[in-house]
Formats: C-alpha cells, sequence, structure tokens
C-alpha cells in the first residue's frame, strides 16, 4: 500500500462511490488505493470496504472541515452528493460547494464530480409544460447538480464531470420494477412514451470514475456522459419477460398522473422522466453508447444485468411507490 495514490471517495457505502471502491481495491497491482468517506465508519459497509483493505475515514458532506481533513494528500478524489436522504436541492448544492472548497483547499490532482443536467438550460422556468417546483427548479436533483458544476470550474479545480444515468437497480430498491396490474398482467410504468431511457448498472458508475482518474489528462476539464443502454420502456418490457419468463407490458403513464402518486419526490421524477422524453435527442446523445464503452469496456447492457439480477426484482402491487435518480 505504501506509495500508492489515494482517491479519496466520497459515498463510498453508497452505489456510485462503492462501485468506485471495489475497483480500485480489485485492482491489487494498480498504483492507486482507498480513502473511503462515511459519517459512520463502525457500519457493516465501512467496515466491509476496511476489510478488503480500504482506508475508513470519518466525514460529514455537511461539514467542510471534515472533508478538508479527509481529502488532505490525496491524488483524486469522486465527489457525489445524497440527494435521496433529504429532497432538498439547497442542501445538494451546499454540500456540493463544500466538497469543491474542500477540494479547493487541498490542491487535489483531479475531482470527478457525479453530476446531472441542469434542466432549466432546456425548460426555463416560465415553460408551462411542466410546473416548476420548489420556487425555482424544474427537476430539483438534476437541476442542483447542474448549478454545482458552475460552482467546481468556477474555483478552477481539475474536474472531470461525469454525467451519470437511470440506474436498473431502480427496479430492484425503489418501487420501479413490475407491478401486477387489474386483469392479472406484469407491467412497468414510466411517463417516457417512446423515448429511450438511457440505463446503466450502479456499479458500472464507478468502474468508470476509475478509469477516467486512471486516464486522467485525457479527461481533464471534460464532461462525460454514461449510459450501458438506450431502451424505450417497451423494449426494456421485452427485455423483462424474456430475463423473468412472465409476459410484462410497458405502461406509458403521463407525466402529470406520474407526477400525482404522491410518494416523496413523484413531482421530481414526474419531472424528470418527462424532460428526458421530450429532450431525448439531447439527453441520449449526452449518454453515447460507444463512447462509454471505450471508457469502460465491462459495461453492462441491460439484458446482461437483468441476467444477473433478475432473480432480485421484486414484483409488487399497483403502481410505483418510491423512486430515486
Ligand atoms: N437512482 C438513480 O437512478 C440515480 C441515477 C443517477 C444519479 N443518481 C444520484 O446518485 C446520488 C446518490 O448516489 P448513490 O446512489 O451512490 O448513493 P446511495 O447508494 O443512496 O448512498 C448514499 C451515500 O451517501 C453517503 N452520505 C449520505 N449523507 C452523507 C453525509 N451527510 N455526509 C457524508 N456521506 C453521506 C452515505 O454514506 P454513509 O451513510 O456511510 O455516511 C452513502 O454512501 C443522488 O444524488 C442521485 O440523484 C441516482
Amino acid at each position: 500500500m505504501a506509495g500508492k495514490w489515494i482517491i479519496a471517495v466520497t459515498g463510498a457505502t453508497g452505489a456510485q462511490g462503492g462501485g468506485l471502491c471495489r475497483a480500485v481495491l480489485e485492482d491489487k497491482n494498480g498504483p492507486y488505493k482507498v480513502r473511503a468517506l462515511t459519517r459512520n465508519p463502525g457500519s457493516g459497509k465501512a467496515k466491509e470496504l476496511e476489510k478488503m483493505g480500504a482506508e475508513v475515514v470519518a466525514a460529514d458532506l455537511d461539514d467542510v472541515e471534515s472533508l478538508k481533513k479527509a481529502f488532505h494528500c490525496a491524488h483524486a478524489v469522486f465527489c457525489v452528493t445524497p440527494f435521496w436522504e433529504h429532497l432538498s436541492p439547497e442542501r445538494e448544492l451546499a454540500q456540493a460547494k463544500n466538497m469543491a472548497d474542500a477540494a479547493k483547499q487541498d490542491h487535489v490532482g483531479h475531482v470527478v464530480w457525479s453530476t446531472l443536467e441542469d434542466t432549466r438550460d432546456f425548460v426555463p422556468l416560465e415553460d408551462k409544460r411542466m410546473p416548476t417546483l420548489m420556487g425555482r427548479y424544474k427537476v430539483p436533483h438534476f437541476d442542483a447538480k447542474g448549478e454545482a458544476n458552475g460552482y467546481f470550474a468556477g474555483l478552477g479545480l481539475p474536474v472531470t464531470f461525469l454525467r451519470t444515468s437511470f440506474y436498473w437497480e431502480n427496479l430492484i430498491y425503489f418501487g420501479m420494477g413490475p407491478k401486477a396490474t387489474p386483469e392479472g398482467e406484469l407491467a412497468i410504468a414510466f411517463p417516457m412514451g417512446g423515448a429511450k431511457l438511457p440505463g446503466i448498472a450502479a456499479g458500472d458508475i464507478g468502474r468508470c470514475a476509475y478509469n477516467i482518474i486512471r486516464s486522467r489528462e485525457e479527461y481533464l476539464g471534460k464532461t462525460l456522459g454514461i449510459a450501458g443502454d438506450h431502451l424505450t420502456g417497451k423494449e426494456m418490457a421485452e427485455a423483462l419477460t424474456r430475463a423473468l419468463g412472465r409476459k410484462v407490458r410497458y405502461n406509458d403513464v403521463p407525466p402529470e398522473t406520474y407526477r400525482g402518486l404522491g410518494f416523496p419526490g413523484a413531482e421530481d421524477l414526474g419531472n424528470m422522466f418527462q424532460f428526458k422524453r421530450d429532450f431525448e435527442r439531447d439527453y441520449c446523445g449526452a449518454r453515447d453508447l460507444e463512447a462509454a464503452r471505450r471508457l469502460h469496456p465491462g459495461m453492462k447492457t441491460f439484458d446482461e444485468w437483468l441476467s444477473e439480477n433478475r432473480h432480485r426484482i421484486p414484483i409488487g402491487e399497483g403502481l410505483q411507490k418510491a423512486s430515486g435518480e
């Protein structure tokens, strides 16, 4: 371990950061080691990372001083915000700024910022096609990340902006899996019309981040979008039908219906799907599949992800209850 460069990973016990930790720790002969940031070094997930060889340190995204300590002497840092833990775009922005300030103070050599589009660049607040949320957002969890891009860039940090995609794990953990319909069939429901939804195996995000860090010079200052497949709802339903061995239909629900489902974040997600539907060309175009596979040749397709995960997909009742991106 001595002499290896440190990659400090926020969200290390989560989906994105966890994927990065595993990518680095599995590359035993590589020149990097992991510093895993967590609020709770005693948690099961943190202990697991430690056992795999990570240095686990306590840090809180709401506490810039803790981040400064945790980023100390890091060659690279991976920054991701936990929007769905608090559902506050203002807090997400503040957490992103804390990470940027800490990276600046410690002269970190490379920052990989896990971000998304500011949808207000496409749908200005006065555009009535979707409601404005919380006074100044269209898709709060996208817009806050997109707004933070300017903060990272404004500090003159050596940043790579990594635009992620819809995790297929949402079919497992966030109530987006197939549901029984009153007719006794299974259906997935998204307000995407016939537009393609870029998706990804969540663990592949961290592997992309690792390859970006390994090729620092090539990716400094760049914005990269990643996805493993671009699929319509119908194509996803067909793939689920093959994988589950049961007919799964795609229900194209109107965005307003989705926004009205009542779970926390439903309006945000209704606007998000509508944005992806209405700006399919831009959104898919920003996530070129070939470029993503050049960055990470092992990037999974939806079929590959399903063959590994189909047994983990719960088959539930009724429409989506809660979700995240
Ligand atoms: N779901 C999707 O389809 C999707 C797609 C694209 C982007 N995203 C974005 O991904 C982000 C979430 O990333 P994820 O899915 O990798 O996270 P996750 O699996 O939900 O895990 C959350 C992570 O954040 C850490 N965390 C939470 N609050 C913290 C705090 N105050 N200080 C330090 N660490 C904190 C947790 O660490 P500890 O508990 O160990 O402290 C944990 O590692 C969200 O912003 C979301 O918008 C999601």
